[in-house]
């Protein structure tokens, strides 16, 4: 990785984008020119990375030749309407929205499970998948490639930093108010958030389930290329800042005894294995996953109720593995090829 590649990264002045310039410069990823893109209403901030000073651009008005890699993370309606401009442009757009998930001539990939798609790009497009899903796979790839999973059943605990900086902004608002014996007002929330909790993520399906949990099902059959694996989400918002966690259950073609499963994980790249069957021994989003890059696994254990059945506590930082580590790491893949 000696050449250095220009990099611009669009929703620089969001959680996921703030991240996204933290671990570029983290990982030491070689950047040359640098160019920070958000709307026009912070276009003129300024922005440090590495010690310099950066200043944030406007988006509609940017011209994206001369960018090599692009990594979006400003809502689909943005994806939609510049990623292909960017990759006209030339540039490998790296799209953490869902605009081009599930198109069938865009890969979707976790560095880890899948990565040898990020070459498969005809429109110049690699799609970053759904935190929930991303995590979970990390976990659960480890162990499909030992038996297929025939079915997973997944209830999550998703933070409010999924929701972007406007979503953190109304737990940490209501959490004061709240405390301080005033009423709240939900806004970006569909009803309170703090000391609740919200089964509702994204917008309801015809199936009645929601987006946020049929990206669970499309994702994962999408990144195991595996049609037939059967996926039974629900997806629940909780108080907490961030990190997300999910209580899996999985029925494979083979029993994987619990030992066998941890000796997987623990040679899992990305993976860490955190299950002592004592307080404190599991991860939580506090303790472990916030600001933190791995994907925690923890009370591994059968269940109960199915012969080839395998219960697993799932635990990582939604903004970094979740988003814009994977998404840098995908960049790192790019440049890899040379
Ligand atoms: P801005 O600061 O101009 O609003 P989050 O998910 O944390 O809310 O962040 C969303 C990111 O997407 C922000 O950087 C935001 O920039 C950016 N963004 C939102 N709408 C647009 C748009 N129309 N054009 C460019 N960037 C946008």
């Amino acid at each position: 990785m000696s050449k250095k590649v220009n990099v611009a990264v669009v929703g620089a002045t969001g959680a996921v984008g703030e991240t996204m310039l933290a671990i570029l410069a983290k990982r030491r990823f070689p950047v040359g020119e640098l160019y920070l893109l958000a709307s026009e209403r912070s276009a003129g901030e300024s922005i440090d990375y590495r010690g310099e000073e950066y200043i944030v651009q406007n988006l509609a008005t940017f011209d994206p030749s001369g960018v090599d890699i692009a990594l979006f993370s400003a809502g689909g309606g943005v994806s939609k309407e510049y990623a292909p401009k960017f990759a006209a442009a030339g540039a490998v757009v790296i799209d953490n929205s869902s605009a081009f998930r599930y198109d069938d001539d865009v890969p979707l990939v976790v560095s880890e499970v899948n990565p040898g798609e990020v070459a498969n790009r005809p429109r110049g497009i690699i799609a970053n998948p759904n935190c929930s899903t991303m995590q979970m796979l990390v976990a659960l790839a480890p162990l499909h490639r030992e038996s297929r999973i025939e079915r997973i059943n997944v209830a999550t605990y998703q933070s409010v930093s999924g929701g972007g900086r406007s979503a953190m902004e109304e737990l940490g608002r209501q959490t004061g108010a709240l405390l301080n014996f005033q009423d709240v007002k939900p806004e970006r929330f569909p009803v309170q958030i703090a000391f609740n909790l919200i089964p509702h993520i994204d917008d309801f399906q015809d199936n009645g389930f929601t987006k946020e949990e049929m990206k669970l099902v499309w994702e994962t059959r999408k990144i195991l290329g595996d049609e037939g694996i059967l996926v039974n989400p629900t997806a629940v918002r909780v108080p907490v800042f961030y990190g997300h966690s999910e209580a899996v259950a999985i029925e494979t073609e083979r029993r994987i005894t619990p030992e066998r499963a941890r000796e997987l994980l623990r040679a899992a790249p990305g993976v860490e294995v955190v299950d002592e069957r004592k307080a404190g021994g599991y991860p939580t989003p506090v303790t472990h996953a916030s600001g933190n890059d791995a994907v925690y696994v923890g009370r591994i254990r059968e269940d109960l109720s199915h012969p080839r059945g395998l219960n697993l506590w799932i635990v990582s930082d939604n903004i970094r593995k979740g988003a814009a580590l994977n998404a840098v790491q995908l960049a790192e893949l790019v440049v890899a090829e040379g």
